[in-house]
């Protein structure tokens, strides 16, 4: 492999990221197709609890979905032999209302990993860094 080919440049990347943006009408209706079950396989109970404590819920739903798909687009330029599933990213927010993401279940050594999420009426937008 030569030093600068594709594949050994990801492989040594000491950072990776992804970037992901949604309408929330297109999020609106997969909450509506799936129901529960769906919010139940997509975001954990704080998420939850988080985004029914403000008036904009689905908004700020829209957004963690952004969010992990974001983590998920990064995952899998660190690590393309483990995919990681929704449910395993979790983003709480701390006291400042800063989003932070933590990956439940992960089988190898923690990343870390930084999101940032917007959100302006009808379409949210989030990036994620991940650092080897
Ligand atoms: C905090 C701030 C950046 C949010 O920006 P905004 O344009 O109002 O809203 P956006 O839709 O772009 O972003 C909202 C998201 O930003 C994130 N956010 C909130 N506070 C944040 C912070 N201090 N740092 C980074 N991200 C933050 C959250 O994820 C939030 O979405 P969520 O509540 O659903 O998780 C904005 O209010 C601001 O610039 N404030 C001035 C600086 C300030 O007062 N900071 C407060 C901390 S000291």
């Amino acid at each position: 492999m030569s030093p600068s080919s594709p594949r050994r440049r990801l492989r040594t990347a000491s950072v990776a990221c992804g970037i992901d943006v949604l309408r929330v009408s297109r999020f609106h209706q997969a909450v509506k197709r799936g129901g529960e079950a769906f919010l139940r396989r997509v975001f954990t109970d704080s998420e939850r609890r988080y985004a029914a404590r403000h008036q904009n819920g689905l908004l700020r739903l829209a957004a963690r979905f952004a969010a992990k798909e974001a983590v998920v687009k990064a995952m899998s330029q660190v690590d393309p032999a483990h995919a990681v599933m929704m449910r395993q990213v979790e983003i709480v927010n701390d006291r400042l209302g800063r989003p932070t993401v933590t990956l439940h279940e992960w089988p190898r050594k923690l990343p870390r990993i930084e999101v940032s999420l917007s959100h302006e009426d009808q379409v949210v937008v989030a990036c994620a860094i991940a650092f080897r």
